[in-house]
C-alpha cells in the first residue's frame, strides 16, 4: 500500500473520531474528558502561522487547562495520541509508536510551536500522518456529520498545549 493511501485512510478515521482499529484503547473512556462543544465551522478561532514555525497567539482568553489536555489527549474520539505517539500515562498500555515519543517534548519547543503541531502539523509537512486538529478544510474524506467541524474544541487545542509543557526533560 502507498503511503499515500494510508495517509488517506487515517485522515479518514481520524477525523470521524473513530479509531475503531485501535479498540485496545477501551479504558481511555474512563477518564473522560469535560464536555465542551466541537467548534463549528463558522466559530472557528482565526489564527495566524509566524514564519512557518509557530501559532505564537493563544486561540482562547482562558488559560489551558493541563489536566483537561491529559484527558483530551488520551480520550480516543478527542485527541487519541496514543494511537502514534509514547506519552507518561502508565494506566493505558497501548502507545503507538508511529510519531516521536511525547516525553520531554516541552524541552524541544515553546508553547507557540506546540500549538502549529497541533492545530495545522502539515505547514511543517504536507506528507504528514497527524492529523490537523484545528485546520477545519482540506480533508478528502469525512463523514457528513463532521464537516466543516474541527477535531478539537479552541480550548482542547490549548487545554492539551497546557499538558504538553508539562512534559519536561528530567
Ligand atoms: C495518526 C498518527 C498521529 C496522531 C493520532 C497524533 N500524532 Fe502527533 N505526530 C505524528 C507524526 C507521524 C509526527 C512526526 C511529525 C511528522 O510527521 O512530520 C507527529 C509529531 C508530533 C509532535 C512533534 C514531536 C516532535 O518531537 O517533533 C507533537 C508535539 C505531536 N505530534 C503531538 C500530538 C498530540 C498532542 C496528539 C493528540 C492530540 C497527536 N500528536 C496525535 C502522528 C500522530
Amino acid at each position: 500500500m502507498t503511503r499515500k493511501l494510508i495517509t488517506l485512510m487515517l485522515a479518514g478515521v481520524t477525523s470521524a473520531g473513530l479509531m475503531t482499529a485501535c479498540g485496545s484503547l477501551d479504558a481511555a473512556d474512563q477518564s473522560a474528558p469535560a464536555e465542551t462543544q466541537t467548534a463549528e465551522a463558522d466559530m472557528v478561532v482565526a489564527y495566524e502561522v509566524v514564519d512557518g514555525a509557530a501559532i505564537p497567539q493563544a486561540l482562547t482568553d482562558q488559560a489551558g487547562d493541563p489536566d483537561n489536555g491529559r484527558a483530551v489527549a488520551i480520550h480516543r474520539k478527542k485527541g487519541n495520541c496514543l494511537a502514534c505517539h509514547i506519552l507518561p500515562i502508565p494506566e493505558q498500555s497501548f502507545h503507538g509508536e508511529i510519531g516521536p515519543d511525547l516525553n520531554g517534548v516541552a524541552s524541544r519547543y515553546d508553547a507557540g510551536e506546540l500549538r502549529l503541531r497541533l492545530v495545522d502539523p502539515k505547514v511543517l509537512n504536507a506528507d504528514t500522518i497527524m492529523p490537523s486538529y484545528y485546520r477545519n478544510d482540506g480533508y478528502h474524506r469525512v463523514l457528513k456529520d463532521f464537516q466543516g467541524k474541527t477535531l478539537l474544541s479552541a480550548q482542547e487545542v490549548e487545554d492539551i498545549i497546557a499538558y504538553l509543557q508539562t512534559l519536561k526533560e528530567q
